[in-house]
């Protein structure tokens, strides 16, 4: 198997800089509209047969050094009994949290039952995959999740979940304790079906405050990270706009934190310390640079990581305007120059 990006995740050295998009299976590839022109989003999700195809389309493609499996944060949250839509404007709760009773209403799924699809969907994407590369296994954050459930979408100023956080702890409390209860068992059984390293997705956490975060969100990711990593898999941690919030993000004990653009790598790096791997953080927008601009941001991110510990990537998921031949130059180049990098050549 090619392991760069696992050796990576643990500091170990490797030929080349490994290198994968979030949201690599999506609308900017021809080949995912055609399989998406036939069936709705969640459908697609549920399906593991076409599930397994479309995660392994960018591994064809791009020459990506992973395939995450083609699922959603919502999926398990839908399990637990929320109605959930997810339609041109992306996800919606036609009935999001809005009282206790909504909140104590909500199960704990047995796992295999209530999303035994993805499990499906990881086997049949190893098989598929011969396991050239490892597949990586993901589940949202508790807090990012809750916000999707309590404002009924996505938001701007997300002024009801942090009203339910700052009139109603307890209850805030409660429902990111249930979504721990749900979230554990879920990764547990991605990694028992193939997931050779898993991925938590806490997209809207830099929108709290440090204070806030360390109260409302930590504690429950170190939980998952403490739970996980007791599998013996890797465990990367990604959020946006968490610079602030990385010497917090360190003490989860995630083997690799992410990195969004907003922060240069060697900085993220040095807040981090030496014990930690790091994964970003092009911003998805270059990816419309002409491709010599393009190509500079890659070795500037290169120098900065250096050849250890790093795992390329965007600093959030790829956009659907994206055009797939500027994704491939990108996988080329970060190989190409993580290979001279290593080999004391110049990057030019
Ligand atoms: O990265 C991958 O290729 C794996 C698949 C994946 C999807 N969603 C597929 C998807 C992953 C890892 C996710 C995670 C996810 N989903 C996150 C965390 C990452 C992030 O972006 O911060 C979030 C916040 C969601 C919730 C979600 N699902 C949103 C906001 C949207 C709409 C966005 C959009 O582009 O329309 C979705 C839908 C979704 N999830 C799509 C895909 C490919 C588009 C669905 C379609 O085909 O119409």
């Amino acid at each position: 198997m090619n392991d760069r990006l696992l050796r990576t995740a643990r500091r170990q050295p490797t030929d080349t800089t490994p290198v994968w998009l979030m949201r690599q299976a999506g609308r900017y590839l021809p080949e995912y509209r055609a399989i998406r022109g036939n069936i709705a989003f969640l459908d697609l999700c549920k399906n593991p047969d076409l599930a397994a195809e479309v995660t392994v389309q960018p591994v064809t493609r791009l020459g990506v050094d992973a395939a995450i499996i083609f699922s959603d944060i919502l999926i398990p949250v839908e399990a637990m009994g929320i109605h959930l839509e997810l339609g041109d404007k992306g996800p919606h709760f036609p009935n999001p949290l809005r009282t206790a009773a909504d909140i104590d209403k909500l199960g704990v799924p047995d796992p295999v039952e209530g999303t035994g699809f993805v499990a499906e969907a990881i086997r049949r994407t190893r098989k598929a995959l011969n396991d050239s590369v490892p597949v990586i296994g993901f589940a949202g954050a508790p807090f990012t999740l809750a916000a999707y459930m309590v404002e009924g979408g996505g938001s701007k100023s997300y002024i009801v979940i942090k009203r339910l956080l700052f009139e109603q702890p307890e209850l805030a409390h409660r429902l990111f304790q249930k979504l721990t209860d749900t979230l554990i068992p879920y990764l547990k059984m991605q990694v028992e079906a193939g997931a050779s390293i898993v991925q938590i997705f806490d997209s809207w956490g830099g929108e709290l405050s440090p204070y806030d975060f360390e109260r409302f969100s930590l504690p429950y990711l170190t939980r998952m990270v403490t739970e996980l990593k007791a599998t013996g898999v890797p465990v990367i941690l990604f959020g946006t706009n968490m610079t602030p919030h990385l010497p917090l993000l360190k003490r989860t004990g995630a083997d690799v934190i992410g990195l969004d653009w907003r922060v240069n790598v060697d900085e993220g790096r040095r807040i981090l310390g030496p014990d930690v791997a790091t994964q970003g953080n092009l911003d998805p927008l270059h990816l419309f640079l002409p491709r010599e601009e393009l190509d500079a941001r890659v070795k500037d991110i290169l120098g900065r990581a250096g050849p250890i510990g790093h795992i390329f990537n965007l600093g959030h998921g790829i956009l659907p305007p994206s055009d797939p031949d500027a994704a491939k130059f990108l996988v080329d180049a970060v190989h190409r120059h993580g290979t001279a990098l290593r080999q004391g050549i110049a990057l030019r």
